[in-house]
């Protein structure tokens, strides 16, 4: 006889894929900008969050480096909240899907598009001595990062969207020659848009790669050199705290305000409204206070985990298995799809 059991599955999660490059020590921005928001993901969402090392190749790195950021990296992750029971956390070169599918999706992505990827230009303007084909087709490869998992969502910053829209545009041409073969992700802005800027050219994102130190913040900077970098953060001579984001004027009284309002989970406008009548300087002590009082407990955490190599080698090798195998269920699909010989 047959069983009649009636089953109501629960909705499967969506899957949010994210990851962030061990090519310089992690920013402020990096994780008010980006990891805080993976954290509160967590939960409504199967997460999937890589070290992209790959993609760190395509400027020149100093080997030992980077395999030491890399680790870095991950201890930085678990610090700031990601659980490693909850979410799939590897290294991108652990799963070689990732290099096998971008190689495909090469032969799907046409020079054109790629020129007009402002990520290139600027890069290849800064790095004049070494544009090397790998910088020029770096969005396919996150292309094949994304499609590998089905994934839905894709949290990021303001100035990935344009990655996330040629992989949608990869995935629908691939999808309208071969059929459903990869889900069209979407882009998840973060929450705050919390896009954090550099705190001596506020007009430009803070960037790891900043010659000038005291543009960023690096989350394994001491606390007096947070300080010390907020407080001489450049500002205006008009002397008054309003958030005009709009007015490139105020560039970094808005940028401190938005950390300010990062950090404490407050409206930049509220922020503002507290600290109007202040002088910059007693603004400029607030928001080193609370910067330093967020970093304290990440830093803590990391500097107990980065001591803890096995545990960190066992979370990569879970997650490098878990990634191999939801990644080659793709990979396979695909390779039928396009004709190779499948065992
Ligand atoms: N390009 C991203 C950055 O520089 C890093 C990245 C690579 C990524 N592959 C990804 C982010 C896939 C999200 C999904 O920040």
């Amino acid at each position: 006889m047959e069983e009649n059991i009636i089953s109501t599955p629960a909705e499967p999660k969506k899957r949010i894929f994210s990851g962030v490059q061990p090519s310089g020590n992690i920013t402020l921005g990096n994780y008010l900008g980006a990891i805080k928001n993976w954290v509160d993901l967590q939960d409504k969402y199967e997460c999937i969050y890589a070290m992209m090392d790959l993609h760190t190749i395509t400027v020149r790195q100093t080997p030992a480096e980077l395999r030491k950021r890399t680790l870095e990296l991950l201890a930085l992750y678990i610090a700031a909240g990601i659980d490693p029971e909850k979410c799939i956390m590897f290294v991108q070169s652990h799963n070689s899907a990732h290099a096998e599918l971008g190689w495909i999706l090469n032969c799907y992505t046409y020079m054109g598009e790629l020129q007009r990827m402002t990520q290139f230009k600027d890069k290849s303007a800064r790095h004049a001595d070494n544009i090397n084909a790998g910088l020029f087709t770096y969005p396919v490869l996150m292309a094949a990062d994304i499609l590998l998992y089905q994934t839905d969502y894709v949290p990021v910053g303001k100035d990935q969207l344009q990655h996330i829209e040629i992989c949608r545009d990869i995935a629908n041409r691939f999808n309208s020659l071969y059929g459903n073969v990869f889900k069209i992700p979407e882009g998840l802005l973060t929450k705050s848009g919390a896009k954090i800027m550099s705190l001596q050219d506020p007009t430009k994102k803070m960037s790891k790669s900043d010659e000038n130190p005291k543009a960023f913040i690096s989350m394994m900077d001491d606390f007096n050199v947070i300080a010390k970098k907020i407080k001489s953060a450049v500002t205006d001579s008009e002397g008054v705290i309003e958030y005009r984001p709009d007015d490139e004027s105020k560039a970094g009284i808005n940028n401190l305000i938005s950390i300010m309002a990062a950090v404490t989970g407050k409206a930049p406008e509220s922020i503002a409204q507290e600290f109007s009548g202040q002088g910059y300087g007693v603004f400029k002590a607030a928001v080193a206070d609370a910067v330093v009082e967020t970093v304290r407990p990440i830093r803590e955490e990391y500097d107990r985990l980065i001591k803890d190599k096995a545990y960190l080698q066992g979370i990569y090798k879970n997650g490098a298995e878990s990634a191999h195998r939801l990644a080659n269920r793709t990979l396979k699909k695909v390779y039928k799809k396009v004709g190779f010989v499948v065992e």
